[in-house]
């Protein structure tokens, strides 16, 4: 008798578990599969190692009495939360079910994403959020809120302690927006994700714009306008990729470092191509992915925001098997100039890199800020200055290799020595100085020009000279601005050496609450 009590409760178990799997139910499933979406279990199982993931909070239910509540529950609430391994690697991750009150938050639902994002920061792992919501819990009112309230304050909390991943997968409205926005990466799937703080239909209401979900706030939009998302997948499954490999770059957490693999040396590491790369005339462009990719360990470029600010490129690359950060000035773009989308996407990336211990090398190649009312009037003063604060203040070893020109303030802000840079290297192709020769020579010598019997002839005259003087390294390099002039194909060899050399670097910034970085 005893006996059949026992497995007559083993039996309830295992009735719950299955009810639990089955989340919002079969129809509901399958209407989720007709959007071409995955549920969260399924995204789940793709993420994780095999066998790997633990499930906390299954049999979570709701505590709600009002609109009809009190007689629909569904066992874990419409999020699964647990912890398991990504390519061995401990992981905390949530995901939403939007089979589940179109995985809406509740407050038990905000509750479980709670429970493992203070064991994530307790045990120094990193937490991927997978969000298909519909946003609050709209028969909870205010205590939804606090939920989402209470998410918002242990993402700001955890921000430079254990990397947070946001991956948007579905509906991701209202304040719903902020707990990504907070988090270090999001990741969008394109054409059935979408992220902003009011839908469509409040848009029409306030504003009278008719626009679609997709153009309002779809991955194309947040990748390439808004700069939002860091990631626009295709699909899904290339949605979870990305994250696994995003991860294999990047520390467990702010005491850690990232994992190095295993390399090695091939011949004598030079890399001729890069001799070849920089045209002849300095006013052409060429493609700084053709820089990194001939310095960097073969096919290890991981690109952040590739679609947006595209006059610089930012992201994650190996050398000789060790994680750096790049961020490279892109002449092919607007040749390279400085402007708010780049200098607000590389900040974040260097802050990013600086808060997780990934050496960062900058690839200079800058004519300037871009000038112009637009940019003045958006605020390229302020906006600028977060690139200028975060690299002042980053203290993982900082390297930059001027590939060609390096002019005015820019000079200064991508890394230069006087802002804390730790290693300076010039291509012989390097230009540094206040500006262009041809500005230059027009404002210095202008009286000169003028009562010139030829002033073209003049102008000219005073063009070379200044270019001989200044579109050089050598001037820097007297200075000891410049640490080495270097060949192009020397480079991978001399960075392999020099960040090798600046693996234990210590810096101690002065003592203070924290800084006021220009917002
Ligand atoms: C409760 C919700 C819900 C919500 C959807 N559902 N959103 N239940 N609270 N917020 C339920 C629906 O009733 C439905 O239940 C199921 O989820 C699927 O929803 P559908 O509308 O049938 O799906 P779809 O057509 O795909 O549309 C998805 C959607 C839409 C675009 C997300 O549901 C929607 O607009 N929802 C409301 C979004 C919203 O305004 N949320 C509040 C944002 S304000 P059944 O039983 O039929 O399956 C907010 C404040 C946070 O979040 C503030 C923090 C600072």
């Amino acid at each position: 008798m005893i006996e059949n009590n026992a497995l007559s409760k083993i039996a309830e178990l295992q009735r719950k578990n299955t009810e639990a799997l089955l989340g919002g139910g079969k129809d509901r499933i399958e209407a989720q599969h007709n959007k071409g979406k995955l549920t969260a279990r399924e995204r789940i199982d793709l993420l994780m190692d095999a066998g790997s993931f633990e499930e906390i909070g299954k049999f979570v239910m709701h505590r709600s009495k009002d609109f009809g509540l009190d007689k629909e529950y569904y066992l874990g609430d419409g999020v699964v939360t647990g912890y398991g391994t990504v390519s061995g690697r401990l992981v905390y991750v949530f995901s939403q079910d939007f089979t589940v009150f179109g995985g809406s938050l509740s407050e038990t639902h905000a509750e479980k994403i709670i429970k493992i994002m203070d064991l994530a920061m307790k045990n120094g792992a990193p937490v991927i959020g997978l969000n298909d919501s519909g946003g609050a819990r709209i028969q909870e009112g205010v205590v939804s809120l606090g939920g989402y309230a209470d998410i918002f304050y242990r993402n700001t909390l955890a921000s430079g302690v254990v990397p947070q991943i946001s991956a948007v997968m579905g509906p991701c409205a209202g304040g719903a927006v902020y707990s990504p926005a907070i988090t270090d990466f999001i990741l969008m799937v394109e054409n059935t994700s979408y992220m902003f703080v009011t839908g469509p239909n409040v848009v029409k209401t306030v504003t009278h714009e008719n626009v679609t979900s997709e153009e309002l706030g779809g991955a194309s939009t947040h990748s390439t306008k808004s700069g939002v998302t860091h990631f626009s997948c295709a699909n899904e499954l290339e949605c979870i990729q990305y994250i696994k490999k995003l991860l294999s770059y990047i520390p467990q957490n702010c005491e850690d470092t990232a994992p190095v693999l295993p390399y090695e040396t091939v011949g004598d590491e030079m890399r001729a191509v890069l001799d070849t790369i920089i045209p002849e005339n300095p006013n052409q462009p060429y493609e700084m992915r053709e820089v990194i990719g001939g310095i960097i360990d073969e096919d290890s470029f991981f690109e952040v925001h590739k679609n947006f600010g595209e006059n610089i490129v930012v992201g994650f690359a190996r050398l000789a098997g060790r994680s750096i950060g790049i961020v490279g000035n892109q002449p092919a773009v607007l040749a390279g100039v400085l402007d708010i989308n780049a200098s607000t996407k590389a900040a974040r990336f260097v802050r990013f890199c600086d808060c997780f211990n990934i050496p960062l090398l900058v690839l200079e190649d800058v004519p300037g800020f871009l000038p112009g009312t637009d940019q003045e009037w958006r605020g390229i003063i302020s906006n600028g200055a977060k690139l200028l604060y975060a690299f002042c203040e980053a203290t993982v070893p900082r390297i930059t290799v001027i590939t060609r020109k390096a002019y005015g303030g820019a000079y200064d802000v991508m890394n230069s020595k006087h802002i804390g840079a730790d290693l300076n290297y010039a291509w012989p192709s390097a230009e540094i100085a206040v500006m262009g020769a041809q500005g230059a020579a027009e404002i210095i010598f202008k009286r000169e020009i003028a009562q010139a019997e030829d002033p073209e002839a003049k102008l000219a005259e005073k063009i070379a000279e200044y270019q001989r003087k200044f579109a050089t390294p050598y001037r820097a390099a007297h200075r000891g601005f410049i640490d080495e002039v270097i060949t192009p194909a020397q480079t991978r060899v001399k960075l392999i050496k020099a960040f090798r050399m600046l693996e234990n670097k210590v810096v101690n910034l002065p003592r203070k609450k924290h800084g006021n970085i220009p917002l």
